[in-house]
């Protein structure tokens, strides 16, 4: 009896660290594509042909030897096999724990450690919600905020205009922060990185700088484009 208890809770205590670093790993490529995009967005700074003539680049790279569009298909595709996955281990992480806290065995969680995990969880089906907006917005340019331009730029540039999409970008934005704040250094926990109190406020550091960098650079187009820096 004593043993079958102990293998399950071997088992069940591997896949738990199997999904933690599925989540991990998909995290990262997220942190990557997330920093790339929003350098790629300050483009807008330098003009609306500039940030065209950027779009169009990112088409064209990898050619000849890629097709037309073919890195960005590679891209696309791993963006969505790592958001299965992270939304897939995220779910499976949900429900086991929501499981545990029905135990009778279960140990409460302290408020600050609920409520982290909680922002966590809503916060990334925030984010989903988000993306699948954003797309609609602003790739397959089937939500038209402020007209129908053919021109991406034109696309950003008019749409910022619009008080509304700004909040909505900010808020999206603020969630991302909160998100990668947390997350990062969740997922340096999970890959063993906080080997010492100085590496884990190091790794807090990191987390914190990445989340900082990224709000500031997402929201600076935007901004800008509202209050007519951007003409
Ligand atoms: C102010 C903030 C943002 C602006 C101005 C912006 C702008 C854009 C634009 C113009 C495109 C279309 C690119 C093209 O088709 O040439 C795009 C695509 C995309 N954006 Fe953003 N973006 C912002 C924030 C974000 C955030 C926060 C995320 C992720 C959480 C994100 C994820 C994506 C993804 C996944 C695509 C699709 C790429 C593709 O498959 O073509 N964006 N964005």
């Amino acid at each position: 009896m004593a043993t079958t208890t102990r293998t399950t809770a071997a088992r069940s205590g591997t896949s738990t660290i199997l999904l933690k670093s599925v989540m991990a790993l998909t995290g990262l490529i997220f942190v990557g594509y997330v920093l790339a995009h929003m350098y790629g967005n300050l483009k807008i700074f330098a003009g609306a042909e500039a940030f065209d003539d950027y779009a169009e680049h990112l088409r064209t790279l990898g050619e000849p030897l890629l097709p037309y569009a073919g890195l960005l298909w590679i891209i696309r595709v791993v963006l969505l096999a790592s958001l299965l996955l992270h939304a897939y281990a995220a779910f499976s992480l949900w429900s086991r724990a929501g499981k545990a806290r029905k135990s009778r065995y279960a140990v409460r969680t302290a408020g600050r450690a609920l409520f982290t995990s909680k922002a966590m969880r809503w916060g990334g089906v925030a984010l989903l919600a988000f993306v699948i907006f954003h797309l609609l917005h602003f790739t397959t340019n089937t939500i038209q905020v402020n007209g129908d331009f053919e021109s991406p730029a034109q696309r950003v540039i008019s749409s910022f205009e619009v008080w509304w999409a700004v909040l909505i970008y900010v808020v999206a934005v603020l969630a991302l922060g909160l998100h990668l704040n947390h997350g990062i250094w969740g997922a340096g926990m999970t890959l063993g990185l906080n080997t010492s109190a100085r590496a884990a406020a190091i790794l807090k550091g990191i987390a914190l700088v990445v989340a900082l960098v990224v709000v500031v650079g997402f929201l600076a187009p935007p901004l800008a484009i509202l209050l007519g820096v951007i003409p």
